[in-house]
């Protein structure tokens, strides 16, 4: 079997490259996709429930499959250095693919919203990390403006390229499958990469026949495949949000966004109008969780299935689990929740939450048999 070399050599010739280009690429993508055993049954509930662990990407989070195609693409024209407003995994990501690449990363983050973890890896990758008094929606806004009067390329999922590299982890859904699910729930900030599946579902299904007659607003003209019959199922598209930040509930912008889960605290999300489209494409629904649910479904799966994401990717699973308990999601389904970021890149949340038993006890065979036998009915 050939060596696994990242998501582009794979998906070669759905992606816009050609065979001079210069792939940027840490072997992302190619991660797996979990059936959870212990929840459904607790739950009591007859369902198929898989898990697709963006977690393990190269540098923890799903943005790795947009940035080796924005980073190979920024490098390919020429430029030298990237930018990117992040609520923590993209400034993660773009950093990890600029030092590959040998270009500058510059980083514009809230000053003191985004989890550890990702605040180590942009430095340790040697980005210019630039805090900003301010939330991810004003940085935003202020990459937009300093692109237009400095040479830097913007890696956000305003790139075009971006959303290329993420539709493929439908395409793998869809080959480990066999077919595309059901139901495919997404934490949704941005909204980028719920739009982003769902071309990588039109594009599998139907050759992108369907945005062709509707001048395809997700493909950029980018897409390869023309006119084609629809031949296979697409998902229900359902993107749930964190309560203090889901202008998708509201229906218009949220300007103090809040939540526990900081990758989606984003009150004016980018991808406004796809996300919209994608939803009355698929047939699916917009919905939002509380900080205490999406937290609770963070431990839940850790606890019972073994699968650690951080709080923004629970999201995903807590939407879920409730649609599936009120039937809004019925029993025969098979549903597929996207975690789209690591546990380890928020261990603050993660300790502060946990009720595991830490016992500190002295260096004796009586006193650790002791705290074995008193904590065995656990
Ligand atoms: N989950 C995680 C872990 C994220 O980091 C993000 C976005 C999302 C979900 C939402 O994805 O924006 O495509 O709807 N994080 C961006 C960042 C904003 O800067 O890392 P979306």
């Amino acid at each position: 079997r050939p060596r696994y070399t990242g998501l582009i050599e794979r998906y070669r010739d759905r992606l816009p490259v050609n065979d001079d280009t210069r792939l940027i690429s840490l072997g992302e993508g190619n991660t797996p996709l979990l059936k959870l055993n212990n929840i459904p049954k607790l739950i009591g509930k007859d369902v198929d429930i898989y898990v697709k662990y963006e977690g393990l990407n190269p540098t923890g989070s799903f943005k790795d499959r947009g940035m080796t195609m924005a980073v190979t693409k920024a490098v390919e024209d020429g430029s030298k250095a990237i930018i990117c407003a992040s609520t923590g995994n993209t400034s993660a990501a773009a950093a990890a693919y600029a030092a590959r690449a040998g270009i500058t990363a510059f980083v514009i983050i809230p000053d003191g919203k985004i989890a550890q973890g990702k605040l180590a890896q942009a430095m340790m990758h040697n980005a210019v990390v630039i805090q900003i008094k301010g939330n991810f929606d004003e940085g935003m806004q202020l990459v937009k403006e300093v692109a237009e009067h400095a040479p830097v390329t913007i890696v956000n999922s305003i790139n075009p390229y971006r959303l290329q590299g993420q539709k493929t982890a439908a395409f793998e859904i869809v080959e480990e499958l066999g077919r595309a699910p059901d139901y495919h729930c997404l934490p949704v900030g941005n909204a980028g990469n719920i739009t982003a599946h769902w071309i990588g579902y039109c594009e599998y299904s139907s050759g992108c026949g369907e945005h062709v007659t509707e001048a395809c607003a997700f493909c950029h003209g980018h897409c390869k495949y023309a006119g084609g019959a629809i031949v296979g199922n697409r998902p229900k598209m359902v993107g749930y949000q964190a309560a203090g930040s889901a202008p998708f509930m509201r229906g218009a912008m949220v300007d103090d966004p809040e939540t526990v889960a900081t990758a989606i605290r984003i009150g004016h999300p980018q991808s406004w109008d796809m996300a919209w489209k994608v939803k009355e494409e698929s047939h699916g629904w917009f919905d939002e969780c509380s900080d205490d649910e999406i937290l609770a479904a963070q431990k839940l799966l850790a606890e019972k299935e073994g699968i650690f994401c951080e709080p923004a990717s629970a999201t995903s699973l807590a939407g879920a689990l409730r649609d599936i308990k009120t039937g809004k999601i019925p029993e025969g389904s098979t549903v597929v929740c996207t975690l789209t970021g690591h546990g380890l890149k928020d261990p603050d949340i993660a300790i502060k939450q946990s009720t595991s038993p830490v016992i500190t006890v002295s260096a004796t065979l009586d006193s650790v048999r002791e705290a074995i036998i008193n904590n065995l009915a656990r």
